[in-house]
């Protein structure tokens, strides 16, 4: 017999997370890293852009979308439509805060794609383009046959999981990176700062489980007879 839990009290957790996320990112680097600008000459604050950007845009509106067909009480037409649109603005904000990490690079001389960080980032954000498109094509326009659609979803939902496990991953990689640059360049291992950095990471770790546990919750209108399988495109 499985165990059934309903999605409903876990999404209220994701949004929760998510706003905790974004108030601490935007503390960090607008409060103790100076804000956020495209064209500067203080090339930090380009840099700042772009863990708003990974950690908003991408993670937090990613997640939102994977949630959205279990938080959002709309038909599932409608759903399909939200949760396109929303992992297609995650994607190009995504796109844009990566952007900014090579901007910053550029203008102070600084190698690109030297880390570990660096080369699953590009992995992560090609395979989700990937990931977008294929799902755009099968299950929206011009859209599979129905059978082609019922093989692709366990597929669609296991390789969505793992592309968003290793973001979340990876964003976790890219504040212990950034910490550890600032550390090395002289800030208190156990001032306010680097606790702050170090319990936006937790937060965003625990975002992403919240996510991936709502996935396999059960939506409040299902029967649970369903429950095993999933249906939700
Ligand atoms: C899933 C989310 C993220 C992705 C896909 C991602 C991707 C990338 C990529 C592709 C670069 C290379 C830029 C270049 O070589 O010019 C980079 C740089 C960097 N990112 Fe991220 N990033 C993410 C989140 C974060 C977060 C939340 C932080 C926290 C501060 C961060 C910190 C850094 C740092 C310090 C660099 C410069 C050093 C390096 O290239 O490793 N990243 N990121």
């Amino acid at each position: 017999m499985a165990v059934v839990v309903k999605a409903t009290p876990l999404t209220f957790v994701v949004h929760a997370l998510a706003v905790a996320c974004a108030v601490m990112v935007l503390v960090w680097c607008i409060h103790f890293r100076g804000g956020l600008a495209w064209e500067t000459t203080n090339k930090s604050l380009i840099f700042n852009i772009h863990p708003v950007l990974m950690l908003i845009g991408f993670i937090i509106l990613g997640g939102e979308a994977i949630v959205s067909y279990k938080s959002l009480p709309f038909k599932k037409e409608v759903k399909k439509v939200i949760h396109l649109v929303l992992h297609a603005v995650a994607l190009i904000l995504g796109i844009v805060g990566i952007w900014a990490a090579f901007k910053f690079h550029n203008e102070s001389s600084i190698l690109n794609l030297y880390s570990l960080h660096s080369w699953l980032g590009i992995g992560i954000i090609v395979l989700y383009g990937l990931q977008w498109v294929y799902g755009f094509v099968t299950f929206f326009y011009p859209g599979g046959s129905s059978s082609l659609r019922a093989d692709s979803l366990p597929w669609h939902v296991l390789f969505g999981i793992f592309v968003y496990s290793l973001a979340i991953a990876n964003a976790a990689i890219g504040f212990l990176e950034k910490l550890t640059f600032l550390e090395s360049a002289g800030l208190d291992k156990v001032g306010a700062e680097a606790y702050l950095v170090n319990f936006t990471a937790i937060a965003t770790v625990l975002f992403g489980a919240f996510v991936l546990f709502t996935v396999y919750a059960q939506k409040d209108q299902e029967p649970e007879e369903e429950y095993s399988s999933y249906s939700a495109i």
